[in-house]
């Protein structure tokens, strides 16, 4: 599990938004302040409406800012982006979302969020009707794929009487997301101040093994334009890469996507089924621990065609075929020691089929998680998951974010290979 942190040199920029529940966010400054942060509180002109910037100024012992203009400072915007470990926006208008979808920059806290590089949380709250607009769905899904974590709301009361979905998350929730991404990154940081590019001189409880992760889906080609895939984001691979490489594991990361990962981890991109075994069975041999965290496609077009398609050529038929189960070709050529790791995403919670998987296939754990479920899996930053192992190992991760569910699997592992802890 994770060490303790002390987050007493963290600084948080909180961002307070023109909605109801700003009043929130004088409870979510005053945990975060509890849990030894800094708070730099940042209002938007229609947040004070809400709340006093007094009330926050007075809570974090430092001014609530603002405004762009008319202080000491001539540039606070890219002050208190570059001071910002971590910058957390609560409530989020469907205005301040639309903002940041579209890089505007028209006031203090807008300026800053698009100043920073630190990680972002934005939890958004609004009436439903707002919430379920098409063109807010868009804007928080750009917002997503710039990398920002959003919260979404849940159901329950809102202004005016109303009830439905628009609600904020419960304070717990956003103080305990904030806490849970510091955590993952001083261990980042603590495990890269160990070594320079590498992880062969480092310390934690995986130096000394060398982990190959996959990540992603598989595109799986039918002419030079188009493929066919599925709806993985190469989020949970990618945050299994980076636990294990926190931990002192030297990481190979073979994947279908681009996602940011710490210089040290080596990464193998692919494209196809085909080119994914090639790349693992490459490196196979040397790895002690696999995690087969990919979704392979389990079928490709038998032939593809040389040229594109065209519609005019009437009613496409595709032959499909299945590609090879990589993780079995492993799994048959396993070597003593060595730790295979495969993933079941099932539709519901389909716990016996996920044992009759991690039986058929040879290997060590299988991560059962329901794909159906929109909260967690394919594209979400959080997952819910049920660990099996094949001497009768059962872990139960209930829903948390994937850094998380990666640290829970990376535990599974290690307590299959006592004699490599530190
Ligand atoms: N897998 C693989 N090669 C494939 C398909 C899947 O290595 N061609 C791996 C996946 O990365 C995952 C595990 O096998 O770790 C289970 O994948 P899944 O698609 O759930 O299982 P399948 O074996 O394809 O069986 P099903 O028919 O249930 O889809």
């Amino acid at each position: 599990m994770l060490p303790a942190t002390d987050h007493r040199s963290k600084t948080v920029v909180l961002g307070i938004t023109g909605g109801i529940a700003a009043y929130k966010a004088v409870d979510v400054c005053r945990r975060l302040l509890d849990s030894g942060l800094r708070v730099l509180p940042v209002m938007t002109e229609e947040a004070t409406r809400f709340v006093a910037p007094l009330t926050f100024s007075s809570l974090a012992s430092e001014p609530a800012r603002v405004s762009l203009f008319g202080t000491a400072d001539p540039i606070p915007h890219t002050h208190l982006a570059r001071e910002a470990d971590i910058v957390v926006v609560l409530p989020a208008t469907a205005n301040f979302i639309a903002k940041i979808a579209s890089g505007l920059a028209d006031d203090l806290l807008s300026a800053t969020v698009l100043a920073s590089t630190a990680p972002m949380v934005i939890c958004p709250a609004m009436h439903t009707e707002m919430w379920e607009h098409p063109a807010v769905q868009r804007n928080v899904k750009t917002v997503k794929s710039f990398g920002v974590h959003i919260i979404p709301p849940e159901n329950g009361k809102l202004a005016g009487g109303d009830t439905g979905i628009g609600r904020l998350v419960p304070v717990e929730v956003i103080v305990s997301k904030v806490l849970d991404i510091l955590a993952t990154l001083d261990n980042e940081q603590s495990a890269m101040g160990r070594r320079s590019t590498s992880n062969a001189g480092g310390g934690g409880d995986f130096h000394g093994i060398k982990v190959l992760v996959t990540a992603g889906g598989t595109r799986e080609s039918i002419d030079p334009v188009r493929t066919i895939t599925n709806r993985s984001s190469g989020k949970q691979g990618y945050a299994i890469a980076r636990n294990a490489f926190s931990r002192g594991a030297e990481v190979t990361l073979v994947t279908t996507v681009d996602l940011p990962y710490p210089e040290g981890i080596q990464e193998i991109p692919v494209e196809s089924a085909s080119d994914m075994e090639q790349a693992v069975l490459q490196h196979a041999g040397e790895a002690d621990v696999i995690v087969m965290a990919a979704a392979v496609a389990d079928f490709r077009p038998a032939q593809v065609a040389g040229t594109k398609l065209h519609r005019t050529d009437g009613i496409l038929r595709l032959e499909l075929e299945p590609t090879p189960d990589i993780l079995a070709e492993v799994a048959a050529a396993k070597r003593d020691g060595q730790l295979l790791v495969g993933f079941a995403a099932e539709v519901g919670m389909d716990e016996s089929s996920a044992r009759t998987k991690l039986h058929a296939k040879g290997i060590d754990l299988i991560v059962l998680n329901d794909i159906t479920c929109a909260s967690s899996g394919f594209g979400s930053d959080d997952n819910e998951v049920l660990i099996l192992g094949a001497g009768g190992l059962r872990v139960e991760v209930p829903l948390s974010s994937k850094d998380e569910v990666s640290r829970r699997i990376l535990d599974s592992v290690l307590s299959l290979r006592p004699s490599t802890m530190s």
